[in-house]
C-alpha cells in the first residue's frame, strides 16, 4: 500500500531582519535579555507589499519548482495559519489562483504552533490515496504583537513553509510521513492566543484605541511550563509506540519556539543537543511556518541522509500539540529562499 511522502520542500523567509538591537530602540528591552530567555538574535519580517497570501505562494512555487512539478496537476492546496490574508475566504484560495493551480480545492487549517503537524496527519491519508497535495504553514506574526508587551513582542517572526506531498507509489521518492501523534486541551484556551476580532469578543473602539484588536496575548511562564512537558510527553510516547529506541532518531525538528523550550525539550525526552536542529536564533518562532522552515534549512545545509528517521513535536495555542516521526528515503528537492537584509 502507497505510503504519503514528502516529494519536495519549499521555505520562504521575508528579507527584512529585525535584529534585538532594533527592537531595544523601540522598546525597554536588549539583545542581551533577549538572548539569554530565548536565544533569539533577530527575526524575518513582511515587507509593505507582502501579506500571508503572497508569501505563502513564495514557499508553495519554491516547493512545486524544485520538483518541476506542474501546478495544474495539485488537487488540494491547503494554508495552515493563525494570521490568515482575511476573515474569508480561505488564505488558500488566494494563493490557489497566484500559483495557478487550477483544478485544486483550496482550504485553511488554523491550529497554532502545532498545527502544520496537525494538518499533515490529517493530510497524509490523502496524500497516501493518491491525491496531490500542496501544504503551506504560513505566518506574518508580527502583524499581531502589541509592540507594547515586551515578553511577547520579541519572540516571533514571519515567514513559511510548504511540503509537496503525494503518495509513494508513483516513481517519485522522499521523506515518507510515519506515525504522528496529537493532542488539545481546551481548557487552556485563555493563555495563548489573539482574542478579539472573532464572535466571542468583537472589536470595540476602545480595543482599537489600545490597540489590542489584533494582538497575541500569553502568559509567558505557562506556556513555557506546558510547552516543555506536552511536547517531551508526546514525543516519547511516539517513539515507544513505534518501537524505536532514541539513538535510532537522527534528528528532532521542533517547533521553533524558543531555545529554552528547545533544549528542555531535548534533555527531557533524552536526545542530546548535537541532534536538535535549530535555527530560532534567526528566524525566532514563526508558529504554524515553524517546521517546514526549518526542514527546507535542514535540506539547504544538507544535514539529512538517506535512510535517517527525523522526529519533529510541536506546541501552541489551544493548547495543542504534536508529535510526527519522518523516515528520509531520499533527500527530496527543496529550496529555501532566505536572502536577508539589514
Ligand atoms: N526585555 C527585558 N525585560 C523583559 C522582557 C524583555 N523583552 N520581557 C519581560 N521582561 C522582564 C519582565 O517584565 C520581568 O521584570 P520584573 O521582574 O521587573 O517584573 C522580568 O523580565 C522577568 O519576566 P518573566 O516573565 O518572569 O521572564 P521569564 O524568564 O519567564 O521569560 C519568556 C519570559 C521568555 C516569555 C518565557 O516565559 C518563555 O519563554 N515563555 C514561553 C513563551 C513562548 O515561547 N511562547 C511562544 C508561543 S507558544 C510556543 O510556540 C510554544
Amino acid at each position: 500500500m502507497a505510503e504519503a511522502t514528502i516529494w519536495s520542500v519549499g521555505g520562504y523567509a521575508p528579507p527584512h531582519i529585525l535584529t534585538n538591537a532594533m527592537l531595544s530602540e523601540r522598546m525597554d528591552t536588549s539583545d542581551e535579555w533577549i538572548r539569554t530567555r530565548t536565544g533569539i538574535q533577530e527575526r524575518r519580517t513582511a515587507g509593505p507589499d507582502e501579506t500571508t497570501a503572497s508569501v505563502s505562494a513564495r514557499a508553495g512555487q519554491a516547493a512545486l519548482e524544485s520538483l518541476g512539478f506542474d501546478p495544474g496537476d495539485l488537487d488540494w492546496v491547503l494554508v495552515c495559519t493563525d494570521t490568515p490574508e482575511m476573515w474569508s475566504p480561505a488564505t488558500a484560495c488566494f494563493v490557489q489562483e497566484s500559483l495557478g493551480a487550477k483544478r485544486a480545492s483550496a482550504i485553511d487549517l488554523t491550529g497554532g504552533c502545532a498545527g502544520f503537524l496537525q494538518t499533515l496527519q490529517i493530510l497524509g491519508p490523502l496524500a497516501a490515496s493518491g491525491q496531490n497535495v500542496l501544504v503551506i504553514g504560513t505566518e506574518l506574526l508580527t502583524h499581531a504583537l502589541d509592540w507594547n508587551d515586551r515578553s511577547t513582542a520579541v519572540l516571533f517572526g514571519d515567514g513559511a513553509g510548504a511540503f509537496l506531498l503525494g503518495p509513494s507509489d508513483r516513481g517519485v521518492s522522499g521523506i515518507r510521513i510515519g506515525p504522528g501523534l496529537s493532542q488539545s486541551d481546551g481548557s487552556q484556551a485563555d493563555i495563548l492566543g489573539k482574542p478579539y476580532g472573532g464572535t466571542r469578543h468583537n472589536i470595540t473602539p476602545d480595543l482599537v484605541a489600545e490597540g489590542k484588536h489584533h494582538t497575541i496575548h500569553m502568559e509567558g511562564q505557562k506556556v513555557f511550563k506546558h510547552a516543555v512537558t506536552m511536547m517531551s510527553d508526546i514525543g516519547r510516547r511516539l517513539i515507544q509506540g513505534a518501537n524505536l529506541t532514541l539513538d535510532q532518531i537522527d534528528w528532532v525538528v521542533p517547533h521553533q519556539a524558543n531555545q529554552r523550550i528547545i533544549d528542555a525539550v531535548s534533555h527531557q525526552v533524552g536526545i542530546p543537543n548535537e541532534r536538535v536542529f535549530s535555527h530560532v536564533a534567526h528566524f525566532a518562532n514563526t508558529g504554524s511556518a515553524s517546521i517546514g522552515m526549518a526542514l527546507a534549512d535542514m535540506l539547504d545545509r544538507a544535514l539529512l541522509a538517506p535512510g535517517q528517521q527525523l522526529l519533529s513535536v510541536a506546541f501552541g495555542a489551544g493548547f495543542s500539540w504534536a508529535s510526527q516521526l519522518f523516515t528520509v528515503d531520499q533527500i527530496p528537492p527543496s529550496r529555501f529562499i532566505h536572502e536577508g537584509s539589514l
